[in-house]
């Protein structure tokens, strides 16, 4: 079996080192809309992550129901893309609250700032990160949402860390991720993490760990208090 350092040299020496390739290439194998590059571009990527239909596959709502987030909370999206997690974490925490979408790609930062004018939301700040260094203050946040995002990072641990750093000495962080095995949607086998690998990272960032609900047989989500 494969250690997960090994893991995440190979899943760097697969698609590349060049950060965007890093991010993107195993879209192009799972989703066969395959470039000349042989990778997706980020505008690909863009265009997959805003598919309507996924917000049918998994409904994000019970998720933030099961884990709790509620109204008034500042709450951290990581990685938040095209903002799928986003718009019902800022519905979620009204007004009184406040969503960061966090992510490392200039598409997504350019897509997620348009999306906050054009549906005129007035609690989300989109913040431009870099892959392991997120610039913002410490402890500001009660929860973070890590939506598809962790087998992403160049090094999950690191990651984890700065996202640990952001929150609140009760602070929560959730984590969803897909089931390490062929599916018909998601990453291939090999760059996945599994629920176990990602429930030992979550604990040996010292948070105590509980599955819930993930309403999609394909995906699990992960909820770690700190203690
Ligand atoms: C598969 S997409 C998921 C997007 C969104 N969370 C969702 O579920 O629709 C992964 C996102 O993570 C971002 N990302 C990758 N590595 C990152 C990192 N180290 N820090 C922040 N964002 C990252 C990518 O740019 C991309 O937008």
């Amino acid at each position: 079996m494969r250690t997960l350092s090994t893991l995440h040299s190979s899943r760097r020496g697969d698609i590349g080192e060049d950060g965007v390739g890093r991010n993107w290439g195993w879209i192009v194998t799972h989703h066969q809309h395959t470039s000349s590059t042989g990778r997706h571009s980020p505008e690909e990527q863009r265009d997959f992550l805003k598919d309507e239909d996924r917000h049918r596959r998994l409904p994000p709502d019970p998720i933030l129901e099961a884990v709790g987030i509620q109204a008034g909370a500042t709450v951290i999206d990581v990685g938040a893309g095209t903002g799928f997690w986003t718009v019902p974490l800022s519905r979620r925490v009204g007004t009184s609250g406040k969503v960061l979408a966090i992510d490392v790609e200039p598409i997504m930062i350019e897509e997620l700032s348009e999306l906050v004018k054009a549906q005129g939301i007035g609690n989300v700040s989109v913040v431009k990160s870099e892959d392991l260094s997120i610039p913002l203050a410490d402890h500001i946040a009660d929860a973070a949402l890590v939506g598809f995002v962790l087998h992403h990072a160049s090094e999950p641990k690191g990651f984890l860390h700065e996202v640990t750093r952001l929150l609140r000495s009760d602070g929560r962080v959730v984590v969803v991720e897909w089931h390490k095995r062929a599916t018909e949607h998601g990453p291939p086998v090999e760059l996945r993490l599994s629920e176990e690998e990602t429930r030992s990272l979550l604990e040996k960032e010292g948070y105590a760990v509980d599955q819930v609900p993930a309403g999609h047989d394909d995906v699990y989500v992960l909820l770690g208090r700190r203690c």
